[in-house]
């Protein structure tokens, strides 16, 4: 008998209809939205072949039949979406639709956290122009304290994952790649669901991984003010249990191997 982790994403969606489904779904949402309108400019009148192609394509992305590496070949999404101008706002447009259609059909709040994020991954690779919005915006540019104590694992939607250089614990934070944050109430709310569904993966990734007695979680930024979300797996045997872990102990750097060893197994659990 399987946990639910163990079940692909496509089993957990429900399968080949509710992949039909989720694509039929996504672009009527194209056609509907106005927020979409220039990324459905980009796509045939007819829409029937880009929803068989894209149907296709998402039963192997989510762990089911690869439909079009058998029928089409490599999909190469990257030279295939070249041909169109794909900046920043046409991504976001794209992930609007998704994201709406995702939210419509799927409950488990942790796949849709999967969901969101891979697709968000796939998106931004997609990017092949630099929009004039791009230039004026403010760019996210993480605080030198947090590049300097931690090393990056991965990107979620919303946060960076970063490794605290510090092998006494295994303590990982989250930081939302937004401009300025420094409480999460101030966040807006679609941010703060988001940061609370990858507080929950990243602690039950390394509940999975390292078997502590406790997770701390904690936002302070007394020193650091950019909003950064502590995840600290504690033990009844470590050197500051039970008491909160600063001030108690130095840090103890890991060595490169054991450093890469960590952030892989993180990042192949998340
Ligand atoms: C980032 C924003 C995106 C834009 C603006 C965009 C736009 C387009 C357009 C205009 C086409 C051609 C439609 C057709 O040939 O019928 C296309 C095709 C396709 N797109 Fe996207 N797309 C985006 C993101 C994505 C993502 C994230 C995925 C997958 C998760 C994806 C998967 C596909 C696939 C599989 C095809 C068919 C490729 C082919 O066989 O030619 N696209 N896309």
């Amino acid at each position: 008998m399987k946990k639910p982790s163990e079940y692909s994403p496509y089993e957990q969606l429900g399968g080949d209809a509710a992949v039909r489904k989720l694509v039929d779904r996504f672009y009527d949402l194209m056609d509907e939205r106005k927020d979409a309108i220039s990324i459905r400019a980009m796509h045939p009148n007819d829409l029937a072949d880009s929803r068989d192609k894209l149907y296709e394509f998402l039963s192997g992305f989510f762990g089911g039949p690869p439909l079009y590496h058998q029928n089409r070949g490599h999909p190469k999404l990257r030279m295939r979406h070249l041909p169109f101008s794909i900046d920043e706002a046409a991504r976001d447009a794209w992930l609007a639709c998704m994201h709406q259609a995702l939210e419509e059909q799927v409950d488990d709040q942790l796949l849709l956290m999967q969901l969101k994020t891979n697709f968000h991954k796939t998106a931004h690779h997609l990017i092949n122009q630099k929009s004039d919005a791009d230039m004026s915006e403010p760019t996210f540019i993480l605080h030198p304290q947090l590049e300097s104590d931690s090393t990056f694992i991965t990107d979620l939607s919303l946060c960076s994952v970063r490794l605290i250089n510090d092998s006494n614990y295994p303590w990982v934070v989250l930081v939302p790649r937004r401009e300025g944050a420094i409480e999460v109430y101030k966040l807006d709310q679609a941010d703060q669901q988001q940061l609370t569904l990858e507080s929950e993966a990243l602690c039950k990734a390394m509940e999975a991984l390292f078997k502590p007695d406790k997770m701390n979680v904690a936002a302070l930024g007394n020193m650091v003010p950019q909003l950064h979300i502590h995840h600290i797996a504690r033990f009844k045997t470590d050197s500051a249990w039970p008491a909160p872990i600063w001030g108690v102990t130095h840090s103890t750097p890991y060595d490169q191997e054991a450093m890469q060893q960590r952030i892989k197994s993180i990042k192949d659990k998340l």
